[in-house]
């Protein structure tokens, strides 16, 4: 199939695709928690040198296997693997990861559509931070609002899915992402300008190593490849849609970069305001639905300011949606012949069915836990600290020790049409970097 028609049709697509579906709920809403239960600026720095190590190296290789392979997650293993059929299971794998992190990721994103509909209705100004955060332990206890956004919230991406990669994805991307930076700096700038704003910057940016566990490494390397989507197959299929003139190398960095800059600068929001209004920094998954508005009701024209946030919160939210069920789309396309429609509405159904449990887990299943978590957490913490790390482990062996390096310096290097100078660095940190911190990182979380 002609690669024009096919995928993206531009690098600058790409990237805002690519970054669209990295940035959403993994930098706004889950990074500054993280931040908050794990020593702050440690956990930054740890989270850094994770994204520029081997996040990076891990965005190239799934780019590699996907536009090599011109096809979705399990068609790729199957194309790039003829003779070893055993490497497709990886392809179902990366399926099932985003399945899961779907069917969990769809209910805070539920969310952000009940806080837009809250914003425009005024609901939100005037209350006190108690009563923000009884509005919010309420909602999120319910069992018909929340599933009811929760399935709006997969009937809106499904919709643009429907409509295909470049009229869909790619358009939605271009026109979103470059709104919700601007609109992320002017927070930013407010922020800022709050009392109590450098206590929140020094907790940022201070790192306090004492208070970062093993666990907190653990999900430091958890939440990059959260937030950069790897380890399932999200880059792989998006992969296939990059055109064959674009630069790998360039590409991830260039995602990686814009997920940093709003991962940093949704810190740099929350942090100060955080710490004006006195709450508690560790403060959990409703951080930002706790504390943001009250920082909206401290400002002038606070009731606009939110409306606004909570709907670019909502965009990137959707953005990362629709990554998420391209893969399976993808795949039910491409494989199973589905048409892209049949294809929406269906992995949409199955995707609600299953997420419903993760938004009751809020209120009437709450106490239905395992290891004392609930479903909703369990999905999060298989997800991000195992799927994706086995995941990403198990492509670099694939990609490092089972396909040949010509095949990847070709695609790496266009042909030879790029130089291509890092290709071995690249090779290095695929062949041994990765995998030993992937395989250190595993065996930890299991152990301890
Ligand atoms: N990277 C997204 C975020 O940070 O919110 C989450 C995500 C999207 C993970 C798509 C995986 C994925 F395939």
């Amino acid at each position: 199939m002609d690669n024009e028609h096919r995928g993206f049709t531009s690098n600058i697509g790409a990237i805002l695709a690519a970054a669209g579906g990295a940035v959403g709920l993994g930098n706004i809403w889950r990074y500054p928690y993280m931040l908050g239960q794990n020593g702050g600026g440690a956990f930054l720095l740890v989270n850094l040198f994770f994204v520029l190590a081997i996040g990076i190296p891990l965005m190239m290789t799934e780019f590699v296997i996907g536009r090599r392979a011109q096809s979705n997650v399990v068609g790729a293993y199957r194309k790039l693997s003829p003779e070893h059929k055993g490497w497709t299971v990886l392809g179902y794998f990366g399926i099932l990861a985003a399945v899961l992190i779907y069917a969990f990721y769809s209910v805070v994103a539920g969310w952000t559509l009940n806080y837009i509909v809250m914003a425009c209705t005024n609901q939100l100004s005037g209350l006190s931070p108690a009563e923000v955060a009884d509005t919010f332990a309420n909602f999120t206890a319910g069992s018909f609002w929340p599933v009811l956004y929760q399935f709006l919230f997969l009937t809106l991406t499904a919709l643009v899915i429907s409509f295909g990669v470049q009229k869909g994805i790619e358009k939605i991307s271009k026109i979103l992402m470059p709104v919700l930076f601007i609109l992320l700096l002017l927070m930013v700038v407010r922020s800022l300008t709050l009392p109590g704003a450098k206590e929140g910057l020094h907790f940022l940016f201070h790192p306090e190593f004492s208070k970062l566990s093993g666990a907190g490494v653990l999900g430091a390397l958890g939440q990059s490849f959260f937030s950069l989507s790897l380890g399932m197959g999200a880059m792989i299929t998006y992969g296939s849609y990059i055109r064959k003139e674009d630069s790998l190398f360039k590409t991830s960095l260039w995602i990686s970069v814009c997920d940093l800059m709003v991962a940093i600068l949704a810190g740099v929001v929350i942090f100060p305001a955080v710490f004006s209004f006195g709450m508690d920094p560790a403060g959990g998954p409703q951080l930002v639905y706790v504390v943001l508005p009250n920082v909206f009701n401290s400002m002038p024209m606070g009731a606009l300011f939110a409306a606004v946030f909570f709907v670019l919160l909502g965009i990137a939210s959707l953005t990362s949606t629709i990554s998420l069920q391209e893969i399976i789309v993808a795949f039910t396309v491409e494989e199973l012949h589905w048409s892209r429609r049949k294809s929406s509405l269906i992995s949409m159904l199955v995707i609600f069915i299953i997420g419903v449990f993760c938004t009751l887990s809020f209120g009437p299943l709450k106490d239905a836990t395992l290891f004392g978590r609930t479903i909703f957490d369990l999905f999060d913490l298989i997800t991000a600290s195992y799927l994706m790390p086995i995941g990403a482990l198990a492509m670099t062996i694939f990609l490092g020790w089972f396909y040949p390096k010509v095949e990847v310096q070709d695609e790496i290097t266009n042909g030879g049409a790029l130089k291509g100078k890092l290709f071995e660095v690249y090779y290095f940190i695929l062949r041994y970097v990765a995998p030993l911190a992937l395989i250190v990182i595993i065996v930890s979380g299991i152990v301890g």
